[in-house]
């Protein structure tokens, strides 16, 4: 038998509900910035923000949801996950990971379920997971969830060096076996990490670095602290060459890419990148402006955003690329997916519900 494809076939998206503009944000948080100098130099005119009552599990929960509605309007009938992997930087507990409670508010059972930790690299890292599961027949039918909500855990609302950049919200892709040649069909990746440069990115406290009771911490130390203007250029190079190698991989030319998705986290670096690969502004895709930057789900929710606007035909050659925190970065290259996208809002459903077999003694 030959060997299957891994091949998207649903897509789902989930926002909260508040729109802020830098305007907004600005006054609302006593920001020494200004909305023109945030437009023109990251391209950011809005984000979504959480309230205190929504969990990335909830964002996740609701994204995986409309993902597999999607895949089931798409295929004509249910299409169960086999496995959950959820790209996360902000997990709703330090511990137990948040995916077994994605899974299950889902109704999937036992399926396994796991976070991966990649920072905004973490959804390309997930999506390759799959990948390889699916074309080592382990599982047939993987749920990958981007979510994130850095505004309520890890942003310091007062420093206007990232408060102004994240956004909140969760993307999901449910990946199929399937056959190379058809729609949403993974063709090849290349994934990248540098831990030499930890340090440009990252919650110094709160880890076993340096624990959460740890008298040496400082207030400041459990905010997200980035070296803005060195993870631009590492960023820049970064995906530059990422992509180059995926698409040696694949056999295309930079001129065969017919859409290209790169992580969003600022239109100058998104534009250094595909000047870089000479991949001309309408082959450019994502929706920065609206959303900031959203982490691990930025990818998910750009690709979902392109299928809505109907900006991609299914099949059309796509590169996405992406970096941030670890280092790490990736790229992946694949037929533009055919489901159309679905969306539904986070609800907070309160403490997860008990399984109903919970107090039975095992037989
Ligand atoms: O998702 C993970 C990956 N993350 C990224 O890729 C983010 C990468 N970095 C960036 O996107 C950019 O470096 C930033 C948007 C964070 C900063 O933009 P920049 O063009 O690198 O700004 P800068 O730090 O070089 O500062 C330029 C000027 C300075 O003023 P002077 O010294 O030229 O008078 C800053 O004080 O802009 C000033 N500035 C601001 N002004 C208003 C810096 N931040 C702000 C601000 N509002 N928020």
């Amino acid at each position: 038998m030959p060997t299957p494809a891994a091949v998207l076939c649903g897509l789902g998206t989930s926002l909260p509900e508040r729109a802020v503009t830098n305007r907004q944000l600005i006054r609302e948080n006593g920001l020494d910035s200004d909305e023109r100098w945030i437009l023109e130099r990251t391209g950011i005119a809005a984000r979504y923000l959480a309230d205190a009552r929504t969990s990335t599990g909830d964002l996740a929960h609701a994204a995986g949801r409309a993902a597999l509605e999607s895949a089931a309007e798409l295929a004509g009938g249910p299409l169960p996950p086999d496995i959950v992997l959820l790209a996360t930087t902000t997990p709703d507990h330090r511990c137990p990971a948040t995916a077994p409670e994605v899974a299950h508010r889902l109704g999937l059972g036992d399926t396994p379920a796991l976070d991966l930790s990649a920072a905004c690299a973490g959804f390309l890292y997930a999506l390759t997971c799959a990948r390889a599961l699916v074309t080592a027949g382990l599982y047939t039918r993987p749920l990958v969830i981007g979510a994130e909500t850095y505004s309520t855990t890890l942003i310091d609302p007062h420093d206007r060096d990232t408060a102004i950049l994240f956004g909140d919200g969760a993307g999901a892709v449910l990946v199929r076996a399937g056959a190379a040649d058809e729609p949403g069909a993974l063709l090849a990746q290349e994934l990248g990490s540098d831990g030499a440069r930890a340090e440009l990115i990252q919650v110094p406290a709160g880890g076993s670095r340096l624990p959460f009771a740890a008298p040496r911490a400082t207030p400041e130390q459990y905010y997200f602290a980035m070296k803005g203007r060195t993870v631009y250029s590492q960023a820049v190079r970064r995906m530059t060459a990422s992509s180059l190698g995926v698409l040696r991989r694949s056999g295309w030319n930079t001129e065969d890419v017919d859409v290209f998705i790169s992580h969003q986290a600022n239109q100058r670096i998104i534009d250094a990148v595909a000047d870089r690969l000479r991949i001309p502004p309408a082959r450019r895709h994502g929706n920065l402006r609206e959303l900031g930057n959203t982490a691990a789900a930025s990818i998910p929710l750009a690709l979902a955003d392109t299928a809505a606007r109907r900006r991609a035909a299914p099949g059309a050659r796509t590169l996405i690329t992406g970096f941030g925190g670890g280092l790490a970065w990736g790229s992946h290259t694949l037929l533009f997916p055919e489901a159309r996208p679905l969306s539904h809002p986070p609800y907070t459903p309160g403490p997860c519900p008990a399984r109903a077999d919970d107090d039975k003694a095992p037989s």
